[in-house]
């Protein structure tokens, strides 16, 4: 116990000076190649598999939970796009900012598509977009840290990004809100999740709920921004005033206590 006690703020020192002399990036991703050798599970879903590499940058190390939970995700944003007056099957442009390995783009491109509509989706890695590219139904880019985007003022009805935010520090987050606005039409829908005060008492590291109601906004691990190494944990209120250049808040969703699902907040474009 006591040796316990003493190992929490070693390891804490020890990370600290990865992050300072940038070791940490090539302990990361020697973490991520480990994960992926550690994916034993396949889920046959009738849809392209990225390969494991791919899988644990976005969801841990489960194919199942991947292809469960990709379609459930994407159900989850055409409903709320539907209550928010934006039908995905009605010929619709939709952005799926921060994609990943296509994780809920497996689902809605084919759907948002057949409909006549159109499907963008944009990555910072571009390892992940090239996967997309490649293997998915839509047109796929890589972007950096920071805006643009390659697509012009007005060109989508709906951008939905899960779990892009919850990366980024509150100087990068506001800047892509104001990204987002620019590529949405006015009246356009905005679904982006992220971990607010709900999400941070139920699932964060015991420390974040506090820093939280305090700060309003927290990053965790001050590295790697973009992976999931670094985390961010946003107040809803802070995620309402990032967003007010550019819309109204339409609802806000707080995260899952009961499962592991973060807030959602609803943005809608001015007109
Ligand atoms: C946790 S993963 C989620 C991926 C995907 N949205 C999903 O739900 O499966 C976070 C994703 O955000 C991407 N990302 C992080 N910062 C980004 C940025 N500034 N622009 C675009 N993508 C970004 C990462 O490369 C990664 O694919």
């Amino acid at each position: 116990m006591y040796g316990r006690r003493m190992l929490k703020p070693l390891r804490r020192v020890v990370r600290r000076l990865m992050e300072r002399t940038g070791l940490i990036g090539p302990y990361y991703r020697w973490l991520e190649r480990r994960s992926a050798r550690g994916l034993g599970d396949e889920a046959d879903d009738g849809r392209p598999m990225p390969p494991a590499e791919l899988v644990v940058l976005v969801s841990g190390p489960s194919r199942i939970w991947f292809s469960e939970r990709g379609r459930s995700d994407a159900a989850m944003f055409a409903d709320l796009a539907a209550r928010h007056g934006v039908d995905v099957a009605a010929g619709i442009g939709v952005l799926d900012f921060g994609c990943g390995a296509g994780r809920i783009a497996r689902w809605l491109a084919p759907a948002v598509i057949a409909a006549g509509g159109r499907f963008h989706g944009s990555d910072l890695n571009p390892k992940l977009a090239g996967w997309c590219a490649a293997n998915l139904p839509g047109a796929y880019a890589t972007n950096g840290l920071q805006p643009p985007l390659a697509l012009g003022d007005g060109a989508v009805d709906l951008v939905y990004a899960h779990s892009v935010l919850t990366h980024l520090t509150e100087a990068t987050a506001r800047a892509w809100l104001a990204e987002i606005a620019r590529v949405l039409r006015p009246g356009g829908l905005a679904l982006l999740t992220f971990h607010d005060e709900a999400y941070a008492a139920a699932w964060g590291p015991p420390d974040v709920a506090p820093r939280l109601a305090a700060e309003g906004y927290v990053v965790w691990n001050q590295a790697l921004e973009g992976s999931n190494y670094m985390s961010a944990w946003t107040a809803t209120a802070r995620l309402a005033a990032l967003a007010a250049a550019g819309f109204d808040v339409a609802e806000m969703i707080p995260g899952g206590v009961d499962e592991p699902s973060q807030a959602v907040a609803v943005l809608r474009t001015r007109t």
